[in-house]
């Protein structure tokens, strides 16, 4: 497989394609960190205004952390899975009192956080510090199961490593950040679920889902 093809491609793809969301625009770990959790299960119009209202009122991890947990939770009011929330104002805490407000620059230390998973710990890691890690989200697990016809499941922890795997290989050395954003951005609004545009895709010629004719395939996810 052609990585450094292939990331020459992507690039391009997201240079033109791009939506300019305003977490994009910045190296800050704590805005990062407040729009992965946002984007975890909300959509981004439905997140922007929470993202935007949020870093008014709490525009540092020391503002966050100094809050009262109630005046934050009426903040989330409408955004739902209020443990977000809940667990975002205990590690403002724990970053302020432990690592005298400064996040800690890798994946794997991220991850310890309460509330950050390997995907969003992976994507501070990258967006903030430009640590070469892959940042694996639903959009990716879809854009790698089609091009590689990967049919593990992307839910279990065989095929997580999977996915971790041939991500691990792909990401960009020289800019893992813009990377990530693109493999999401892709998934997003190129090769979606439903009817994904492979007449315009610049992976076409790379793609086992398009060679097959498996688009509505991949991903395989296995009920649980
Ligand atoms: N969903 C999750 N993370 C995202 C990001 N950084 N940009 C757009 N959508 C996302």
């Amino acid at each position: 497989f052609p990585v450094n093809d292939f990331n020459q491609r992507l690039k391009a793809w997201y240079v033109l394609n791009h939506r300019p969301l305003p977490w994009r625009e910045t190296h800050d770990p704590y805005k990062i960190w407040l729009s992965e959790i946002i984007l975890q299960q909300t959509r981004v119009a439905q997140g922007m205004p929470y993202y935007e209202k949020f870093l008014l009122h709490y525009p540092t991890v020391f503002d966050l952390a100094q809050a009262d947990e109630r005046d934050v939770l009426r903040l989330w009011q409408g955004l739902g899975y209020y443990s977000r929330a809940r667990n975002m104002h205990y590690t403002a805490r724990q970053v302020v009192s432990e690592f005298g407000g400064k996040f800690p620059s890798s994946a794997a230390q991220l991850g310890k956080l309460k509330g950050l998973g390997t995907y969003t710990a992976a994507a501070i890691a990258s967006f903030a510090f430009g640590e070469v890690v892959a940042a694996i989200d639903g959009n990716v697990y879809r854009v790698l199961a089609r091009l590689f016809g990967i049919r593990a499941d992307m839910l279990g922890n065989e095929g997580k490593k999977e996915f971790a795997a041939l991500a691990s290989e792909l990401v960009s050395r020289d800019d893992p950040a813009t990377y990530n954003q693109a493999m999401i951005e892709f998934g997003a609004l190129h090769c979606v679920p439903v009817s994904p545009k492979c007449g315009s895709c610049p992976f076409s010629d790379l793609c086992y889902a398009y060679a097959t004719g498996t688009q509505n395939e991949l991903p395989v996810k296995v009920k649980k």
